[in-house]
């Protein structure tokens, strides 16, 4: 019993304090044992906590062995000293749930995010401040500063999830990129680095703090690596490790922009460069980006989605092949650690961007070959062998003498996603509609709001980003015989509202938004005043604060003005400046305030003749929940821009009548060559974004569920359905000599569309047969191994398909089958 009672005890304490993380110049020590540190983003908001386990878990089934997450200050502390960590903000939650899988984490305070977050993650209250200076020796700021990051430690510290205190986060991380942006700062910039070194090192964590794109980090933050590509990084400190935090997996997408995409075999190769030339520790940025519900985006313009072309789509399902071949690299990897942590390196120089590095400890060699030449490939002899490495990849030998991965060389599926009706409606396509406007009587034809000034304010000053919406309304005064009084009269205002809609008398005379990132325009109309009183309100909408760049918190938002009218007699030109007069201010709107977009509110809506195209109108419907746990979206296409609601649940701001521009996009993308966000494009000429996420969680299995839309600039919802997006088939194009595993996620596979071992040709969706091909029937094959499993796995060999003469080429087998 005694000795039992030591046990546990002994089991207790070493489970506590079991793992301490270090870290020497080569690798992050973690319970003594040195790592390849393989990590993934996910941010809790951008999903719900019934996604996080999933999530996770297929995190872990990926390859990975750490989380990383930001903290997001504006969303814990939307009001100053009220604080909310519910639902989606529950950090605790998530952080529990990363542990429950086994996994560590790494735990980006900041509190500057950027991240595409609203206002890059501050409070604009904070803003709003006396004195305030974001992000450099300002006191009120640091003071602010300083009070967040410590409720944050010791929320965590309470529930020891630090590793020092036995649990799963391993690095923390101050500040965000503050090297990319501190030049403007001056000295101020170098102090306020300083400063927060020593404010995290003070709050005493016990796991090491990072501090990304900082090559001055005071020692012992550890400086990290952001971007693209990273293997050219060197951390200021020798003995800090080489670290990556922000490996970016595509790019984020902005209202009238188009799908970024970065290539499989472009990650891989940036990962394996990145370990052949002594990385320690990689996270993908994003490895689940998710959706900006509600108003979290960041901007100005940043759209819902946040897909980010990452491994887990927006949606949580595999992003094949990504997901599969990074998973195979990682398996890869984490087979030679210890050699790659211990091992004595040595490099070999072929010319032409070619080189050999070698890893080798006391029990045996690992070995890395990359080309980094984008257009030939490059025969490596290492050895007495002779290798054969494409262009633009890296080969992979655990043992120095079998390749075991090449990053150009892709043997997992490509899935290729569709979006299935709702079955659960039995007319789907016609959702019924009830309407009402939005009461702007106030305002249009009053100019009455809550408050006066005789200035024009940044809309954040006012609103303190309580919403989106700000009225800035004005009367205007004409005595009969005005000399301004005349036909060719206009209203004239310098804008930096994201979108503005101007009305003069109630009637509604323009609307104008940003367009190629120029959030800085002249709106100007013709308008009929009259004699008497007459009243312009000008409604200014925000869609995401900016969230990047020196002094960004001061980017202006709203309408600074000045504003003109302008009269027009003959060759004479009269401008009257109304930039001073008494500006009366309302922010929000009336059906926002009296919450119309809850279920059970009472408000009155009708049925009849329900109007499309009219601007500030309310939609509502109810709607089935999508049969099964595939992920369901709603196409919100021939709507114009607004805010939508399931079941009260802000699904985040909509804007499909925003298309892309026609050019600039290649279906035919080159892996080959630097990446950047404008590289393999698509989505050209299209809405935007027409799909939004509605997370399970949010919709009644039973019953009737209620989707509340505000249009603002006009659409026509009668297109508006429900859908549920899924692997619909897959492909795959794999050399002999390996192993290919089919598979249609939760359904099976119901048929093989094409199959040919040989010189099959074309791309998925396309394929054709060669000029060799295999005399057994390859799709029967297939057919028998696969169709009526969830998943199947096939060995591309002679052996099981014969031996099509291919004239000494490698042969290969192309498939597309059907989910
Ligand atoms: C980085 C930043 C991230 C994110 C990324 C782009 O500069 O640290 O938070 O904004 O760019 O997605």
């Amino acid at each position: 019993m005694v000795s039992l009672r030591f046990l546990l005890c002994f089991l207790f304490v070493s489970n506590v304090y079991a793992t301490i993380v270090s870290h020497d110049g080569r690798a992050i020590t973690i319970d003594g044992h040195r790592r390849v540190l393989l990590s993934g983003s996910i941010h809790y908001p951008r999903s719900t906590p019934e996604m996080w386990p999933d999530l996770i878990k297929k995190s872990k089934e990926g390859g990975l062995d750490a989380i990383e997450t930001y903290v997001f200050w504006n969303a814990h502390e939307p009001t100053r000293r009220q604080y909310d960590f519910s639902g989606k903000l529950d950090l605790i939650r998530f952080l529990k749930t990363i542990q429950d899988e086994g996994l560590y984490g790494v735990l980006r305070i900041g509190p500057y995010a950027c991240a595409e977050w609203n206002y890059g993650g501050f409070p604009v209250w904070l803003h709003n401040m006396p004195e305030m200076v974001f992000r450099t020796t300002n006191k009120a700021f640091m003071d602010e500063m300083r009070n967040f990051t410590t409720m944050i430690v010791d929320m965590v510290k309470k529930e020891n999830l630090f590793a020092s205190q036995g649990g799963p986060i391993i690095l923390a991380q101050i500040e965000n990129e503050y090297g990319n942006v501190m030049g403007p700062y001056g000295e101020s910039g170098k102090a306020y680095i300083k400063w927060c070194a020593n404010m995290a090192q003070s709050l005493d964590v016990g796991v090491p703090w990072i501090m990304c794109q900082q090559n001055d980090a005071p020692q012992p933050m550890l400086n990290t690596c952001n971007g693209f590509y990273c293997d050219n990084f060197v951390p200021n400190n020798p003995n800090t490790p080489k670290m990556w935090t922000e490996n970016w997996t595509g790019w984020f997408k902005q209202w009238g922009g188009k799908n970024p995409h970065r290539t499989t075999e472009d990650v891989a190769f940036s990962v394996a460069r990145f370990f052949q030339r002594g990385g320690t520790f990689n996270n993908y940025y994003m490895y689940h980006g998710g959706t900006n519900f509600d108003r979290t985006a960041g901007g100005p313009y940043i759209t819902t989605s946040y897909d980010y072309d990452a491994p887990l789509d927006e949606y949580g399902n595999l992003n094949q092949p990504k997901y599969g071949h990074l998973k195979q690299l990682h398996d890869v990897l984490h087979s030679m650690e210890r050699t790659l942590t211990y091992g004595n390196i040595s490099t070999i120089d072929f010319g032409n961007s070619a080189s050999a590095t070698i890893y080798k400890t006391e029990e045996g060699s690992s070995c890395f070959f990359g080309n980094g030449n984008e257009k030939s490939d490059a025969t490596i002899s290492f050895q007495g062998e002779s290798y054969v490495v494409p262009a633009w990849s890296v080969t992979i030998l655990p043992d120095c003498k079998n390749e075991a991965y090449n990053t150009a060389k892709i043997t997992t599926q490509t899935s290729m996603m569709v979006k299935k009706p709702n079955e659960a409606e039995d007319t789907p396509s016609t959702l019924k509609w009830s309407w009402r406007p939005e009461n702007m009587d106030n305002f249009l034809l009053k100019g009455k709001g809550e408050s006066t000034q005789t200035q024009l304010f940044d809309q954040k000053v006012v609103t303190n980003d309580q919403s989106d919406y700000l009225w800035y309304m004005t009367t205007v005064k004409f005595k009969k015989r005005d000399l301004f009084l005349g036909k060719n009269m206009s209203l004239r205002v310098n804008s930096t509202a994201h979108v503005l809609h101007a009305f003069v008398n109630g009637k509604h005379i323009g609307s104008q938004h940003a367009e190629n990132d120029k959030f800085n325009y002249v709106f100007e109309k013709d308008v009929k005043f009259k004699s008497g009183r007459n009243v312009i309100a000008l409604l200014s909408i925000t869609v995401g604060l900016a969230n990047y760049g020196a002094f960004f918190e001061s980017k202006p938002a709203g309408i600074t003005g000045p504003i003109f009218i302008t009269g027009r007699n003959g060759d004479e030109t009269i401008v009257k400046d109304l930039s001073a007069h008494k500006w009366s201010y309302k922010t929000g709107l009336i059906g926002f305030e009296s919450q119309l977009f809850r279920t059970e509110s009472m408000s009155k809506w009708s049925v009849e003749s329900v109007p499309f195209n009219r601007t500030m109108t309310w939609y509502k419907t109810t709607f089935k929940s999508p049969l099964g746990n595939d992920p369901v979206v709603v196409d919100l296409m021939g709507l114009g821009k607004g805010t939508a609601w399931v079941n009260g649940n802000n699904i985040g701001r909509y804007w499909p009548a925003f298309i892309s521009s026609k050019n600039g996009c290649d279906a035919n993308c080159n892996y080959r060559g630097a990446y950047h966000a404008e590289k393999c494009l698509t989505n050209c000429g299209e809405p935007t974004q027409r799909w939004y996420h509605v997370p399970r969680s949010f919709l009644n299995a039973e019953g009737d569920n209620t989707l509340v839309l505000f249009e603002e600039m006009g659409g026509n919802p009668s297109l508006v359905s429900f859908q549920t997006t899924r692997v619909g088939s897959l492909c795959a194009n794999v050399y002999e000599k390996n192993i290919i595993e089919l598979s249609c996620d939760r359904k099976p596979i119901s048929a093989i569309k094409f199959a040919s071992f040989g010189n099959p040709d074309g791309n998925c969706g396309s394929f054709v047969k060669g000029t060799c091909e295999s005399s057994n029937n390859t799709v029967d094959i297939l057919t028998q191994e696969c169709v009526g499993k969830q998943k199947c796995s096939i060995d591309v060999s002679t052996k099981r398909f014969g031996t099509p003469d291919c004239s000494g080429a490698v042969r290969r087998l192309a498939v597309e089958a059907i989910c």
